[in-house]
């Protein structure tokens, strides 16, 4: 090893011993005689000491070095004088009086400075991620996710799971993403489609009878990005045979409360998760995806609407749709543009428009939809929403979906401005009994509300050949902190049971069995009933860290335009390496 120590490890028991660090460069101060450096590695930070009067050559490479240059350092470790101890840093009792320093590579200046916080740039840092890399926030943030990965891991393999890779290249496994194909050479026209999740695999492995299964796995899908979407992400994936819903998602709430108690500094608000169907979680927070973290939670005022003179309220409501309210605690002193203003994020989520009124402090209301609500109403309104004097009352009405996601983004924003969604606390729940279709217009058929393996509930396994839009189906989403950060079910295990499903999302059993067709067979051959869930390790990471966006906790993100800057991929290829792949490019 080319050093002794790491740079965060020294302390005052090290006194008087004569070590080796080697490091970055984080900063150095020049006074004349002594020159200081702060020697960094990921472990720490050690203040280096070059004294012209000690060795002159040390001295000559300390003031040769420069910011993020990389040195080897000898010397001897002394207790700092009292008034200059660092009790901030770990090693701010020593510093290391240089005999021998060597400059093992010298460093261009870097474009952003490393060893601050200050906000750099997006594509910046995404061009230099190797330095973006070298900052503490990110260094912190990768190593927490190292964390949670081997926790995972301790975890389960503890429980008798079993690592299993699974293929990359592999056939479609959709998740309701485009998938990213791979062009065969030695198979022209033909494709591999990059697994969206190892679904089918898993089940595979199921019939295979390892019984307990999973993999820290990458996922990939071309779709829309967003703050928490990546191209390709890691789940942990898992499969369990002979166990029912609850059998899944108790391991998942201990392996969970462990990671968070055991790996972050975070407060776990709630024990047991809180239990949510799918209706609940819409009707009280207008999301399948609720932040449980503060309250704000939405009351159906549909019947008083209809009561009232309002026409946009009284025309929702007979349309067959619903009106209901947010209240934003202490917010009754908006003037009439601030609450003008938030009309834009209900639009934004496709509401047609959003109304309002003020709480007085003489329990009256003033504001645009005061008028009315009066007297009995007004008391009525109070009485159902519980808002009180200084409050604002929101209202959006319109088709019940609509209302939902026009008041879900409302809650959020309030959520933001009043500062109720604390990033040190964690706060988990499961939504279950969701819907196993939804009708998907444009087509005219189902869609499966998760995928196409998901079991209905047994009770409703009748309501595939009656009415499917009522069954529901037997899985799972975790939710933590607003984000969906699990999802999981279980599986279908019988092939008729399958194929009505097929026929159903309008799969045509030619079609299905060339895209399944291996799946079918081996439903044949003694399958176990079995379920499974795969928990988003990017997402739980970053609820971890405290961090907005998925890209900070993983090392080589791509962009909004899902691209990496640093390497400046996707790119174009040799027009040799197209031909060998039988692909002609069509300019658009
Ligand atoms: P699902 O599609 O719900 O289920 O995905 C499971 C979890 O993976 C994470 N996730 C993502 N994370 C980052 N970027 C993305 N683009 C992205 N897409 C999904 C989320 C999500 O909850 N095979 C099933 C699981 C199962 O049924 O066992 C599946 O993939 O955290």
């Amino acid at each position: 090893m080319l050093k002794t120590h790491t740079c965060g490890e020294l302390r005052k028991e090290h006194v008087g011993q004569t070590v080796t660090l080697a490091g970055w460069v984080n900063r150095r101060r020049d006074h004349g005689g002594l020159i200081f450096i702060d020697l960094r590695d990921r472990w720490g930070m050690t203040q280096i000491v070059a004294d012209p009067a000690q060795s002159g050559e040390a001295h000559k490479a300390a003031s040769e070095a420069r910011g993020e240059y990389v040195l080897q350092v000898t010397g001897v470790v002394r207790a700092r004088p009292e008034e200059m101890v660092n009790p901030d840093l770990g090693t701010g009792e020593i510093e290391l009086e240089a005999t021998v320093i060597k400059i093992l590579n010298p460093a261009k200046t870097p474009p952003f400075y490393i060893y601050s916080d200050e906000k750099v740039e997006e594509a910046l840092r995404m061009k230099y991620r190797y330095l973006d890399l070298r900052r503490r926030r990110m260094q912190r943030n990768l190593i927490l996710r190292h964390q949670v990965v081997k926790y995972i891991r301790d975890f389960l393999a503890e429980r008798g799971f079993v690592e299993i890779e699974t293929p990359v290249l592999f056939k479609t496994t959709p998740e309701g993403a485009r998938d990213y194909l791979v062009p065969s050479r030695v198979h022209p026209g033909k494709f591999y489609a990059l697994p969206q999740s190892p679904q089918q695999l898993k089940q595979l492995l199921m019939v295979a009878g390892y019984e307990r299964y999973f993999q820290i796995a990458r996922c990939f899908r071309d779709e829309d990005q967003r703050g928490d979407r990546q191209p390709e992400f890691t789940q942990l994936d898992l499969e369990m045979s002979f166990v029912e819903r609850a059998d899944v998602m108790s391991l998942i709430e201990t392996l969970m409360t462990g990671i968070v108690k055991d790996v972050s500094d975070c407060e776990l608000l709630y024990e047991p998760f809180p239990r949510l169907t799918y209706k609940e979680a819409m009707d009280r927070f207008g999301t399948d995806r609720p932040d449980l973290r503060y309250g704000l939670e939405l009351t159906d005022v549909s019947a008083i609407a209809a009561k009232t003179e309002f026409k946009v309220f009284t025309g929702a409501v007979e349309a067959g749709g619903a009106v209901k309210a947010l209240v934003a605690p202490g917010c009754g002193d908006y003037s009439r543009r601030q609450a003008e203003e938030l009309e834009v994020i209900v639009q934004e989520a496709g509401a047609k428009g959003l109304a309002w009124l003020a709480v007085n402090a003489d329990g009256t209301a003033r504001g645009g939809a005061a008028r009315f609500f009066e007297g009995e109403r007004l008391a009525e309104l109070l009485e159902a929403t519980g808002a009180q004097p200084g409050d604002l009352v929101l209202f959006v009405a319109d088709e019940y979906t609509m209302v939902s996601a026009a008041l879900d983004a409302l809650r959020r924003e309030f959520a933001r401005r009043l500062e109720l969604a604390d990033p040190k606390k964690i706060s988990f729940c499961w939504v279950i009994d969701f819907p196993l279709f939804f009708w998907n217009e444009e087509e005219q058929r189902w869609d499966p509300s998760h995928h196409l393996f998901t079991a209905p509930l047994p009770e409703d396994a009748h309501l595939l050949y009656t009415d499917p839009g009522a069954a529901r189906g037997a899985q799972y989403d975790l939710v933590c902190n607003g984000y969906e950060v699990a999802g999981g079910s279980i599986r279908i295990h019988d092939r008729a049971m399958q194929e009505r499903v097929f026929e159903l999302i309008g799969l045509d059993m030619a079609t299905a069995r060339e895209r399944f067709g291996h799946m079918l067979e081996a439903f044949e051959y003694g399958t176990p009933p079995h379920g499974g869930i795969a928990p988003g390790i990017d997402r739980i990471v970053m609820l971890l860290a405290g961090e907005p966006n998925i890209r900070e906790v993983i090392a080589f993100p791509k962009n909004q335009q899902a691209s990496d800057m640093m390497a400046d991929a996707p790119s174009v290829v040799e027009p040799i390496q197209l031909e060998e792949l039988h692909i002609r490019v069509v300019e658009d």
